[in-house]
């Protein structure tokens, strides 16, 4: 048994995570916007939710396949795409996709990662999928279906809710700079986090991989490549562009970051095949609903045919249970994963995985539903905790 396999929630990789990594770091990850009650909304939400039981059903065999966005997947949960992976452990994307792939899970790569697209896919050869945002530069967007087409990924996943940068307070007050810089301010803290420091100073150069050929400008000034990325989040987007997305692309696409049943029909009258339920993990619009509280509402509007896919708060596979009851296809992470790596690199993201299908296959046996396609809303119960507390940021 090895050091992670002691971990036994979600909240124990956290805790690992935050061990690891310098405050700043683990604050990029961890942290949300504004006063983060989206962030705790978003695992909380779940508590309102009772899981009421059949008995007396066989469950001695647990039937947890299903599809997402056309790819299968042994159960039904993706991992959602999380910008500048190697600044958690130099195992960075290809340490999660190896994960996912194990667990026969789809895995998204972000726009914002450290891994070139092509190169991620020669290593995993399992279909992926891509994240993307529409630039103000269409031609950078372009450029991304044509390389997402080449390299063989299965869709393309269109993250509709940065049209400004949500306001991230925890890295305003630690004064993050982006790649992570020696200074006189973060040397004690780098100094104090070794099993962090070392191999992020002597291991592969950080770099937003996907996009750093447009400038060249971060080997002389850090923040440079940072800015022109920021420069390119359009707030002029419209549903028009969805539909130039969907035709340049013609495969499966999911709008990501959209909440309402009017939004969710709009995005598969756009094109889309399908919607993720998301607020970013709390991290944009601040004040926002919890995905788990609009899923019903979405799949009455949305019918049976689109994916639904509910995105943040997950942390434990109860609360996959609940999501697939309330009419999602399937959930997806990001913290949860990211703590895994930045705890144990790819040990790491496999025991954060191993965690959720442990709880998601326990929670099933003990509910009798003996296969994820029985689950429904007979199975669950709204019953909002009055007063509940917020579990993050202890
Ligand atoms: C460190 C970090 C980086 C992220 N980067 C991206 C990104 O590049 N693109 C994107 O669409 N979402 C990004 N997200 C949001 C995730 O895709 C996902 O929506 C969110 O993490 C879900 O909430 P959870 O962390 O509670 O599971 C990021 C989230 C985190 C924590």
């Amino acid at each position: 048994m090895s050091a992670i396999d002691h971990a036994h929630t979600i909240d124990d990789l956290r805790l690992r995570a935050r061990r690891r990594l310098p405050r700043p770091i683990f604050d990029y990850l961890d942290g949300g916007a504004d006063e983060e009650w989206s962030l705790g909304r978003n695992v909380t939400a779940f508590s309102d939710y009772e899981i009421v039981p059949d008995v007396l059903t066989d469950v001695s065999s647990i039937r947890t396949a299903t599809t997402v966005f056309g790819q299968p997947a042994a159960w039904p949960l993706m991992l959602s795409a999380t910008g500048l992976t190697r600044m958690f452990h130099g195992a960075a994307e290809p340490a999660v996709a190896r994960a996912a792939a194990a667990q026969g899970l789809p895995y998204c790569l972000s726009t914002m990662g450290t891994t070139r697209l092509e190169d991620l896919a020669a290593t995993v050869p399992v279909p992926m999928l891509f994240q993307v945002y529409v630039f103000k530069d269409r031609g950078l967007t372009r450029e991304f279906v044509s390389r997402c087409r080449e390299a063989g990924y299965a869709g393309l996943c269109l993250t509709v809710d940065t049209p400004v940068a949500g306001n991230r307070l925890r890295d305003r007050r630690s004064g993050l700079s982006l790649p992570p810089r020696l200074t006189a301010r973060s040397l004690l803290d780098f100094a104090l986090h070794p099993g962090w420091s070392i191999p992020a100073l002597t291991g592969d150069r950080f770099d937003l991989a996907n996009v750093s050929h447009r400038t060249d400008a971060l080997a002389t000034n850090p923040m440079s490549l940072f800015d022109f990325i920021g420069r390119q989040f359009d707030p002029g987007l419209t549903w028009r562009d969805v539909e130039w997305l969907a035709s340049e692309w013609n495969g499966p696409l999911a709008i990501k970051g959209l909440m309402t049943p009017e939004d969710a029909t709009r995005a598969i009258g756009s094109g889309a095949s399908g919607v993720i339920l998301s607020n970013h993990g709390g991290r944009q619009l601040d004040g926002a609903p919890a995905p788990i509280d609009q899923v019903a509402a979405v799949r009455d509007a949305l019918g049976d045919g689109p994916d639904v896919i509910c995105d943040g708060g997950v942390r434990r596979g109860s609360d996959i249970v609940k999501a697939v009851a309330l009419g999602a296809t399937a959930c997806s992470i990001g913290r949860p994963y990211l703590y895994g790596l930045a705890a144990a690199g790819e040990a790491g993201v496999a025991r954060a995985l191993a965690i959720l299908r442990d709880e998601f296959e326990r929670t099933l046996a003990l509910a009798g539903v003996p296969a994820i396609q029985s689950l429904s809303r007979r199975h669950i119960r709204h019953r909002p905790q009055v007063g509940a507390r917020l579990r993050i940021g202890q």
